[in-house]
Order: structure tokens, then sequence, then C-alpha cells
């Protein structure tokens, strides 16, 4: 049974292939996506080391000169996805957005390298990727936390891989509508609109984009510019957590700055978590660089948090969370309460179940010990998929697949779990 799961997603990431890049899911999603790749390759990494390694070459090889690793390479013409490449407008060789995505390539390649059973290659293709992603983090704080507070914003929702969640929409307020050119949206062909973000929340998207185009994508003026400007729990945890592991791997590859630089912003990044937490919601939550406020939003951004390496009592909290959230669903882990006004469960981010996430959070709270949860939510994916296959992303009460079908991350988090996981159904 565990086999054949197995076998069928390694054919979803066989169907996707692009040769140097998986695409998300055909139709929908046409291009190569940052942290959809990074956490792809750890699919393939269990059936083809070389092909896992390539996939996150072709993600760095489109870096740009200031650090960042944008969020979607457009490597083929696409008409079937909006915003394309004439609305970025960033000029680079190969066609990119202007913004990033959760910097998680530090930890897969870790990963990768740490279970590698080609080492000699492992090692040439680690040593190549280290001070590209070390590059990339320290854009990060330089660019996204130009105070030094030792957690970094973003700068549209997008960055965060979590497009529609709750967590904005009072911030996205902020964001104006008006003069934004008229377009016309691809997803909601591809995808149920009941699915997918809102005409509203698409506008602002847009306006965000343009305003950044107009700055001419220069980094160093973006975070100051703009409306919209929030610390996210979960994303940050990515980040840290990722410079955590680049530590490791430059200590065991012989690069000593390397790792002692990014020792020193995950420490730093470590620290500065606790100024999230919310003792009254049991959790993290984001940060509204603006108002200066943190945003009452029960998401699940604030458990993501347990990726990153936060203090044990912590851990125990966002594990009792999840318990609570376990009595308002059937399948953990809800990407909003179910018990909040806001929660819909076949919307995107505003509701439902998201089998990466549930990963980082399981990965995260196995460090710290809490194997019970990390069982039950594993149990959950694997719950999910005999009932609903590969989708994007499941209603947490009745399992509905919703979004994209024959989903890449979807299939290479069920090869990766089933391969390292005792999973009980
Ligand atoms: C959506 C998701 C984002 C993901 C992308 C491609 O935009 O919100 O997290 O990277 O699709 O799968």
């Amino acid at each position: 049974m565990e086999n054949d799961l197995i076998e069928h997603a390694k054919q979803v990431l066989r169907d996707n292939d692009r040769g140097t890049y998986t695409v998300p899911t055909h139709g929908l999603y046409p291009f190569q996506w940052n942290w959809d790749s990074a956490l792809s390759a750890l699919g393939f990494a269990h059936f083809d080391e070389a092909r896992a390694w390539t996939e996150i070459d072709t993600l760095f090889e489109n870096q740009w000169d200031d650090g960042m690793v944008p969020h979607i390479i457009f490597h083929q013409v696409d008409e079937g996805y909006f915003p394309g490449p004439d609305i970025w407008g960033t000029e680079r060789p190969v066609p990119t957005s202007g913004i990033t995505q959760p910097p998680v390539a530090g930890f897969a390649v870790r990963r990768m390298y740490d279970r590698a059973t080609d080492k000699p290659l492992a090692t040439a293709r680690a040593r190549a990727l280290l001070p590209l992603i070390h590059a990339w983090h320290q854009w990060f704080y330089l660019n996204r936390d130009p105070q030094g507070t030792g957690l970094v914003a973003i700068i549209h929702p997008w960055e965060t891989g979590r497009d529609n969640s709750v967590d904005w929409d009072v911030a996205f307020q902020r964001v104006p509508t008006e003069g934004v050119a008229p377009f016309t949206r691809r997803d909601t062909t591809h995808a149920n609109p009941a699915h997918r973000p809102s005409d509203e929340q698409y506008k602002r998207y847009i306006w965000l984009v343009q305003k950044f185009r107009n700055l001419g994508w220069d980094n160093t003026k973006l975070h100051d510019a703009s409306p919209f400007r929030v610390v996210d729990p979960g994303f940050n945890a990515i980040l840290i957590r990722s410079c955590a592991d680049l530590a490791e791997l430059a200590d065991e590859l012989g690069e000593p700055t390397i790792a002692a630089q990014s020792r020193a912003m995950a420490q730093k990044g470590n620290a500065a978590m606790a100024t999230l937490w919310s003792e009254e919601y049991g959790q993290y939550l984001c940060y509204d660089r603006i108002s200066g406020t943190l945003i009452e939003s029960p998401s699940v951004a604030g458990i993501l948090a347990a990726f990153a390496d936060i203090p044990p009592d912590k851990a125990a909290a966002l594990t009792r969370r999840i318990e609570s959230l376990a009595e308002a669903c059937n399948y953990l882990v809800p990407s909003h309460d179910p018990r909040a006004a806001e929660f819909e469960g076949l919307r995107y981010w505003r509701g439902p179940v998201w089998l990466i996430v549930n990963y980082m959070i399981a990965d995260g709270l196995k460090r710290a010990g809490k194997s019970e949860m990390v069982d039950r939510i594993n149990a959950d994916c694997v719950r999910l998929i005999h009932r609903s296959g590969f989708a994007e992303y499941y209603d947490p009460i009745t399992a509905e697949p919703c979004g994209g079908a024959h989903f890449t991350w979807t299939a290479a988090m069920v090869i990766e779990i089933l391969s390292t996981q005792d999973v009980t159904v």
C-alpha cells in the first residue's frame, strides 16, 4: 500500500519534471517556484540524487546579483499564467519575478547532503551551493531588516508563500488599488474561484508589483517604500533554521567563515522570535512593522515557528495549541483556526491543510521530542492522500481536495514522509 503511494508520488514528480526544474503542477503553475523546488528536491533525492541537486542548482543559477533568489523563474513563455514576465519587468536574462519566497533551500541542501549515498557528488554540489545560499541569507538581513532587529519583513504576501492568509487582511488595507492597470486573472480558469484569492486582493497584489517595478526592483529601496511590511514567524523560522543548517554544513565542508556568520544570524533570529510570542493565543503571531503591533490572527504561521530552534516551553505550548485545533477539525494542521470567524475551509491559505507546512512543523516538533504529535500529523498527511490524492491543499474538515491536482511538492512530501518515518494510519 505504502509502496504504491510512493510509486504514484514518483510518477507525479516525473510528470512535472521539465528536465532541469519541476513545475508545481501543469497548467496552474507552469514555471519554477522557489520553495516548491527546494522541498520537491527532497522527494527526488530518494530515487535520483543527481536530479535533486539539479533542481536546486537551477534555482540558484537565477539568483540576482544582490543575492536575492526570486520566487518564480519564467523558464518558458506561457500565456496561461498571470502576472507574467511583462508585468514584473525585472529584465533578467531568464525572466523572473522580483520578490522572493521562504528560504528553505539551506535546510533542504543540508538534509540532502547528510542523506546522500553518492558523497562525492553531494560534496561537490553542496560546496558550490554553500556561498550562494549564504549570500541569499545575508541579503535577507541586510535588505529586509534594515534596523537590525534580528527578524526580516516580507513586503508582498506572495513572499511568505501564504498568499491570501487572514494574517494580511488588516495590513493589506493600506495597499491602494488606484492606478492598477486592468488585467485578466488566469488562475481562476485552472482552479475553482472559490478556492482562490478574491479579485480585490489580486488588485492589491498587482499594485505592489507595479510600485516595486517603478523603483527599478532596487532592493535597497523596496523595504522602506512598501506600504506592506509584515514580520511572519513561520517565514523567519524557516530562515533561522536554514542559517543554522548552513552553519553545520559549512563546518563539515571546511568553511569556517560561512559557519560563523550563519550561526550568528541564526542566534540573533532565534532570540528575536520571543518578541512574536503571544501568551493569549498560545502561539507566535505576525507583527505589522508599520503599525508596530502584533497581528491578532491565529494562523499556522505561528505554529510553523516550531521549525526553528524554539525554547522547550514554547514547543510544548505549540503542541497544546495543535491539540486544541484538532478538536475543531479532522485533519491537522489547518492553515487557520477553524473556530475563527475568518476561517474558510476551501480557500487557499485561509483554512486548508498544506502538506509542506505539516512536514516542517512535524520536523521541528520531532527535534523538540514531541513524537506523539509528530505521528499524528504524519498520519493525517497520509490519510489525506489516501482519501483525496495528491492535491495542492485540502479542507481540514472534509478532506476535499482543493486547488491544483497532481501536485509536485505534495507528492515529494509523501515520498519523504513514508521513506523516513513510521506512519500508522
Ligand atoms: C501558490 C502558493 C505558494 C506556492 C505556489 C506554487 O502561490 O501560495 O506558496 O509556492 O502556489 O505552488
